[in-house]
């Protein structure tokens, strides 16, 4: 005999109006946080009956994500789509594929547009790449897709590309080499490092890109810095911003500091290096997949927070429609 049973999610933490480390205070007091990953069973009233736990450790957590994003990248079917379709924006919003209309591919998109431009300037000489918080460089085979399907097969990411990967994870860059063995090693170079402690000559790569990593490195502002000096054409990022007059420390859920920008941090950077921020996206953090990262923010903060899709341009207006970052500081965020 079965039972039939229907489980209805709920919400073990709901948001406070406001956040334990929402309050400006001079105070220094010790926070202990447990971090466990671990599904919950609660019973209508909402008390705990039962609870399940998994590996709590973060490389085991982005292996299992972003292998299984590569896989779908690596799907003949999607290909297929994007061949008949065209590598363009009504195809990144297909209902069939519903990973294409997600972040990382429609930067991913950005870096194409550019690519393509580059590629022409250079008679179609490599750009290089440079990829900071690279995982299990995933990026390159959503952009293998993308060139494969606009060229019909002629080119991909192992001819038209020399990618550099840097990640802290030995784990996952190794994975990352792992899928990738059937690449030349000298356009396909890894290095494990924390994001904002790499050091290469300025102008080293035409192009570069970090999805949401800049945020919590060792230290967010020289990392971003550093990737803006090191950029030759264009920067690609998905950055965490507050329109709070600063920018401010707090914690995401895997217990990582995490570094909201504000505005002006960014602003303040485009004549140091002799370009402008444009932005294609703005996602709300009300409106995000992951509402609740930023522990101990409350809802009254979360408004102001929110992620930008970010193109820094040493190079003039970007070839996509975009805003320049000042109208957001000037006025609303809609594109
Ligand atoms: C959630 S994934 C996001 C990046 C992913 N490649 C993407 O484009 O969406 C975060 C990645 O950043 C790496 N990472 C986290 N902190 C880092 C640090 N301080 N320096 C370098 N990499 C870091 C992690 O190992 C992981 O691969």
């Amino acid at each position: 005999m079965s039972e039939r049973v229907r489980l209805k999610r709920f919400d073990p933490l709901p948001l406070a109006g406001e956040g334990l480390f929402d309050r400006q205070s001079d105070e220094t007091q010790l926070v202990a946080l447990t971090i466990e990953t671990k599904y919950q069973f609660a019973n209508p009233s909402g008390e705990i009956v039962h609870e399940y736990l998994l590996p709590s450790n973060a490389d085991m957590h982005n292996a299992g994500g972003y292998v299984d994003k590569l896989v779908k990248y690596r799907d003949p079917a999607l290909r297929k789509h994007l061949r008949h379709s065209g590598v363009n924006a009504v195809a990144l919003f297909d209902e069939r594929f519903p990973i294409l209309k997600s972040r990382s591919p429609r930067l991913d998109f950005l870096l194409f547009e550019w690519i393509r431009i580059i590629r022409d300037q250079q008679n179609g000489g490599r750009v290089s790449l440079f990829d900071l918080g690279c995982t299990v460089c995933e990026h390159w085979d959503m952009l293998d897709a993308m060139l494969q399907a606009a060229s019909d097969g002629r080119e991909g990411a192992a001819s038209a590309l020399s990618y550099h990967g840097l990640d802290k994870s030995v784990m996952l860059l190794s994975i990352g080499r792992l899928l990738h063995s059937q690449v030349e090693p000298q356009h396909f170079q890894l290095m494990r490092a924390d994001g904002a402690q790499f050091d290469f000559p300025p102008e080293s790569f035409d192009l570069t890109l970090s999805v949401g990593v800049v945020n919590h490195v060792s230290d967010p502002r020289i990392s971003l810095e550093r990737m803006l000096s090191v950029t030759r054409h264009a920067a690609v990022l998905a950055l965490w911003v507050t329109d709070e007059k600063k920018g401010f420390w707090g914690m995401i859920h895997s217990g990582l500091a995490f570094y909201v920008f504000s505005l002006q941090d960014l602003l303040g950077l485009e004549q140091i290096h002799g370009g402008r921020f444009y932005y294609t996206d703005y996602i709300p953090e009300e409106q995000g997949s992951q509402q609740k990262s930023l522990v101990g923010v409350g809802v009254e903060r979360i408004k102001h927070i929110g992620c930008y899709h970010l193109v820094f341009s040493k190079r003039g207006a970007p070839p996509f429609q975009a805003l320049p970052l000042a109208h957001a500081a000037d006025r609303g965020k809609d594109l």
